[in-house]
């Protein structure tokens, strides 16, 4: 039965200690260039807030596009004491998505702005798009966070590869009961949960009444956002058909199959096994002929394999696509439209995050609850301990090692650094 709950959309004090900052700008506010700072690091590689009360930071970031081991640098540089609305923040976990190596490409469409803030020498831009981060302090003006606070950025393109960051409150989502959450649990939440849970609810009408009934089908469907579309189509009564791509050997490609039927996928296939001449007989054998049909399909990959996936569509279905990672252009034969009418969509969560801001926290918060609850599991990680002495190099090597496809999980920074 479904569950109708899930489906709800649902003194601080400030020392201002030592010289105020040279540049404030909205995204990168108060911050001072090496030259400016007091502090130092211990032998023993952890920093510390100097007597200034200026944090030392560090932060990846790019001046020019190109490939991310090539353009990534480590910038070293301070943040002063926060004053006014202002938080100083300490990075607790940060994925590597791949929007995040394709935004440092320059070739995808949101291009955070090149600015001098950080006190680099010419402007740059900070990588990362999602993260967790922890409250270190507070301005007098902060109202609703306090030191131990975990927060996730409300916007994605702030920049979240970087030890510290000092942000305005306003720009923050503060996490309500942390406890029963991990950092990896909130630093992952506002880009892949989100956009497979509005991808199911906002694009097609279930018959809630017909729970367990009806399919959606999804290629990529062992990524970040396929485990989670696999989990909540579980919670909803959502069969799903999760296509993969082959392993190197028929023991990972079933050991894959296997954990993804784990987290609740009802069926999953290869993409070969797709493209193969029987798919259209097990997938009228799976939906009973028909009789529980496909209604939404979620593509990432395009090509062949999203052509695949529409043709199994049932009549006045959906199609949405959120990623290109095959690089080949969707085709579509044009029965499929004239004759069985299938919508064909797109969807991309931060433009839809910043036109729908309190929807996208109440989704956050659902996903969260379900998290707690132990019924929505953490996504398979790599994870890069970013210790403060790490080289920036090696940090940036971690970055383009993402790029790869058939990896065993996702790329995740977590930083091990810190703070007195
Ligand atoms: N539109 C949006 O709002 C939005 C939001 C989030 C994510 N996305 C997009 O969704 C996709 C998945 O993101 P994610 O963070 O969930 O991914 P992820 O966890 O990093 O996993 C990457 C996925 O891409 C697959 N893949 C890699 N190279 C491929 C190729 N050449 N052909 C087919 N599949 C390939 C991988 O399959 P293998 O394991 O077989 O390599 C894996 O399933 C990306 O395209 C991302 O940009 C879009």
């Amino acid at each position: 039965m479904l569950s109708r709950s899930a489906l709800r959309a649902a003194a601080h004090s400030s020392r201002q200690i030592g010289p105020r900052s040279a540049t404030t700008t909205p995204s990168f506010p108060a911050v001072a260039g090496k030259a400016q700072c007091a502090s130092s690091t211990l032998p023993s590689g952890r920093r510390y807030i100097s007597m200034y009360g200026y944090t030392q930071a560090k932060a990846l970031v790019y001046s020019k596009y190109g490939e991310p081991k090539d353009v990534l640098s480590l910038h070293k540089h301070s943040i002063s004491a926060p004053h006014g609305t202002q938080v100083n923040l300490r990075l607790l976990t940060a994925p590597m998505n791949p929007a995040d190596v394709n935004q440092i490409q320059g070739v995808y469409p949101s291009k955070p702005p090149f600015q001098t803030a950080l006190g680099t020498t010419i402007p740059t831009a900070v990588g990362g798009n999602e993260g967790a981060f922890e409250v270190i302090s507070t301005g007098a003006g902060v109202k609703n966070l306090t030191k131990g606070d975990w927060v996730i950025m409300k916007r994605t393109g702030q920049g979240t590869w970087r030890t510290h960051a000092q942000l305005d409150e306003s720009q923050l989502i503060r996490i309500e009961d942390k406890e029963g959450l991990t950092p990896l649990q909130v630093g992952t939440v506002s880009v892949n949960p989100v956009t497979a849970y509005r991808m199911i609810r906002d694009f097609c009408e279930w018959d809630w009444m017909r729970a367990g009934e009806e399919w959606l089908i999804q290629n990529g469907a062992n990524s970040g956002v396929g485990r989670a579309a696999i989990q909540l189509g579980r919670e909803w009564g959502i069969k799903t058909l999760n296509v993969v791509r082959q392993r190197k050997t028929p023991e990972e490609t079933e050991a894959l199959k296997q954990e993804l039927k784990e987290l609740g996928a009802t069926v999953v296939i290869t993409e070969e096994e797709m493209l193969t001449g029987n798919f259209r007989d097990m997938v009228n054998e799976l939906t009973r002929q028909g009789r529980e049909p496909i209604r939404l399909a979620l593509n990432c990959v395009g090509g062949k394999n999203a052509t695949a996936l529409a043709k199994t569509l049932a009549p006045d279905s959906h199609m949405v696509t959120y990623g290109a990672m095959s690089k080949q252009p969707v085709a579509l034969p044009s029965g499929l439209l004239i004759f069985k009418n299938l919508s064909f969509d797109g969807f991309w969560v931060s433009k839809w995050g910043d036109k729908n801001p309190l929807l996208k926290e109440n989704t956050i918060k659902d996903v969260l609850q379900l998290t707690r609850q132990g019924r929505f599991r953490d996504i398979p990680v790599d994870n890069v301990h970013w210790s403060w002495d790490a080289e920036g190099h090696a940090l940036a090597e971690s970055v383009q090692g993402t790029l790869g496809g058939y990896r065993s999980g996702k790329g995740v920074f977590t930083f091990t650094g810190g703070d007195e």
